[in-house]
């Protein structure tokens, strides 16, 4: 692999620029409100505000929501148990819901089947790039008068059947910029909304509640007369310190430049795993419905090689030893993680999540070109007909 690929923009330009002003803004402004400028522009929304991670984000905008104790938040148990640790951070309940058997996105029926008196938010995750069933999901969101936080870590650009962005349906969108996504800055994250006064609390409450922060806005000190006056009273909120920091912002802005492209890559990693296994009786590809595109932060299929006895450990060691990159697991059901389950935090049956998390393959999407890209190919077709597969 062309080493440093990923990092060929502006990234070193950019740092330099941080470090030459000694971490003042440029003339072109601080790299942080750059970033959140061209991040809005790229999604079409008004605010953008950026952070320190994509876990942060879920905390603010689920505090901007005024989620509380003995509110409950419903989230997909097949996720990261970041999704179910951000409304633990406000006080409130994880419900866990169950995922499609074919698509592996929040069941919007089971969303219904979980809704209660104390239920305040639906967080969708569009994992593995792919956007959830949003109308569904909206019209949930409506009839019950419901916020919708849509967690994109492993989404950029990601379309759903209508043809809209994945982050830009719902209340808020939530994206990550550490090291694994489609655009990386070795950690960082970035919220997106419409509406002003969510983007203003969303800000404060990750900018340590300054007084003069605004939705459009991070700056702290604007006007140097009352700033250095000490009658200055800086704070009207409680807020974490949740910023991105400028060297970040550098290495975000060069990346968010690169976005098309680099979004590109991984969906043709996509369609070529797609293609492969059209005909597979042992993996199934995460199914797309009619429209949407999927922006393949990772390929997902389901191993029913399981039904004909052979096990996932055996089939991802051949795919090794055919040279491929290697398999991912889907992570632990967030509600069987012991960081909740222990305390018996949530609830929620999820009997096909249950089922599903032990059939998950990822497959790595984040070649940079055809050739590596068919290694991974060539490995996997190698490693199908091995098992018998008439792909
Ligand atoms: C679906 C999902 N949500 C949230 C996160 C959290 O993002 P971060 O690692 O930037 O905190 C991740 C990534 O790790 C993720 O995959």
């Amino acid at each position: 692999m062309t080493k440093g690929w990923r990092f060929e923009g502006n990234e070193l330009k950019y740092i330099r620029e941080v470090l030459d002003n000694g971490f003042r803004a440029g003339v072109d402004g601080a790299m942080t409100e750059r970033v959140e400028a061209l991040f809005a522009e790229k999604f079409n929304l008004p605010f953008a505000v950026a952070f320190n991670s994509g876990t942060s984000t879920l905390h603010a905008a689920l505090a901007a929501f005024r989620i509380g104790p003995g509110d409950e938040v419903i989230i997909p148990n097949l996720s990261p148990i970041m999704c179910g640790i951000a409304p633990v951070f406000c006080g409130a309940t994880p419900v866990y819901a169950d995922v499609g058997w074919d698509d592996f996105l929040m069941d919007p029926n089971d969303v219904r089947s979980k809704i209660t008196k104390n239920t305040k938010a639906i967080m969708p995750v569009h994992l593995y790039g792919q956007v959830c069933d949003m109308e569904a999901i909206m019209a949930l969101a409506k009839e019950f008068d419901l916020m919708v936080l849509e967690d994109c870590a492993q989404c950029y650009l990601g379309l759903d059947a209508k043809g809209r962005v994945g982050g830009t349906i719902g209340d808020v969108g939530s994206w990550s910029y550490e090291a694994s996504k489609h655009l990386v800055a070795g950690e960082g994250g970035m919220i997106a909304c419409q509406n002003e006064t969510l983007a203003e609390d969303i800000r404060k409450f990750g900018g340590i509640g300054f007084a003069n922060l605004t939705a459009r806005s991070g700056k702290v000190r604007i006007d140097r007369d009352k700033f250095q006056n000490p009658d200055w009273q800086r704070h009207d909120r409680v807020g974490f310190n949740y910023r991105m920091s400028e060297l970040t912002g550098a290495v975000a802005l060069a990346q968010t430049e690169r976005i098309h492209e680099l979004v590109e890559l991984r969906i043709e990693a996509g369609i070529g795993y797609r293609d492969l296994l059209a005909n597979s009786e042992l993996l199934k590809s995460q199914h797309l419905p009619v429209g949407a595109v999927n922006s393949c932060f990772t390929f997902a299929a389901r191993f029913d090689g399981v039904d004909l006895g052979i096990s996932w450990n055996e089939f991802r060691l051949a795919f090794i030893s055919n040279g491929g990159d290697g398999i991912y697991a889907a992570w632990q059901l967030i509600g069987d993680e012991p960081a909740l389950a222990d305390d018996g935090i949530g609830w929620g049956e999820t009997p096909i999540a249950k089922k599903l998390q032990r059939r998950i393959m990822q497959f790595t999407s984040n070649q940079c070109d055809v050739v590596e890209r068919e290694v991974q190919y060539d490995a996997l077709s190698k490693t199908l007909r091995q098992f018998g597969d008439k792909i």
